[in-house]
């Protein structure tokens, strides 16, 4: 496995990669990119072992993204355990590990934003003004850096990966992107690289989350396709919580693609839930199936 460190290296190492297979193997390799804000867990490990499975060139990157962090948000403290990052990586014996500098990112003279303002201002984008122009500039700088044909994304971040669909399809990029399912502990906790800063009791209250949404899924299987009383009945488990410094900023059903919400339910809407507990930040999402 390689390191680049900068955007020459990666070019290089991707293009070293793509001749070896060549030689041994003609034909056009499928390259992937695993993008990721490192502290990788389970379910980034389940992006690699999906793009193992169908990609002959597997690029990750690891890369704590400044621009999608707000003023007052964890960007000083958000988890940077690099050696057991790429450990990570090797066992997935990845061609390629991209890890540049901030500066390789963003040089003093970069001025682009690439923003889904539809998409962009709403849900997760209300409470963290800015936050999904920074992810939407840097996934398409890295897309156009890597090229890969397939890129992964965990359905964890559901508002995320409808910007990626979104920007993608609209700017014409030869990507294809792979939503992975969400990666549960087993009380069904959606696994997060922020769960690390919560106490043990803030644990037990962060995984009443899954339960909300497995409830409203479960009465909507059950016939209730009104979204109001599926979601009082979701809220009802959430109530007492406020001791807990727990505040929920939205719970919605909605369109799953472009996120708009829904009077009435149909199979395939997005239950989404975001939350702060603590200073910790909260997001889950289920599908509404039959
Ligand atoms: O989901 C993440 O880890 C980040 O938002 C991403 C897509 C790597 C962009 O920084």
């Amino acid at each position: 496995m390689r390191i680049a460190r900068t955007i020459a290296e990666l070019s290089e190492m991707r293009r070293e990669a793509i001749l070896e297979l060549l030689m041994d193997r003609p034909g056009r390799p499928i390259i992937g990119l695993v993008p990721t804000m490192g502290a990788l867990h389970a379910g980034h490990a389940s992006l690699m072992q999906r793009m193992n499975d169908e990609c002959q060139v597997r690029i990750a990157s690891i890369f704590v993204n400044p621009l999608q962090f707000g003023t007052g948000e964890d960007l000083d403290t958000y988890p940077r355990p690099i050696e057991a990052d790429l450990d990570l990586c090797r066992s997935f014996d990845l061609d390629v590990v991209f890890v540049p500098g901030a500066a390789e990112i963003y040089p003093p003279a970069f001025a682009t934003s690439v923003s889904v303002p539809t998409l962009a201002g709403m849900l997760e984008g209300a409470v963290r003004p800015g936050h999904f122009d920074g992810v939407a500039t840097v996934v398409t700088k890295l897309l156009a850096l890597a090229a890969p044909e397939r890129a992964y994304f965990g359905e964890k971040d559901y508002q995320q990966l409808c910007i990626v669909r979104r920007l993608t399809a609209d700017l014409g990029l030869h990507t294809s992107i792979v939503a992975c399912p969400t990666v549960r502990e087993a009380d069904g906790l959606a696994l997060s690289s922020r769960n690390a800063y919560l106490t043990p009791h803030q644990r037990g209250v962060a995984v009443r989350l899954h339960a909300c949404l497995s409830a409203m899924a479960e009465e909507f299987a059950r016939g209730q396709h009104d979204t109001q009383l599926l979601i009082s009945h979701g809220a009802s488990l959430l109530r007492g919580w406020e001791e807990d410094d727990f505040e929920l900023d939205y719970l919605v059903v909605a369109d799953p693609h472009t996120l708009a919400v829904r009077d009435t339910a149909r199979r395939g809407d997005r239950v989404l839930i975001g939350a702060k507990l603590g200073t910790t930040r909260l997001i889950d999402n289920v599908e509404l199936t039959s």
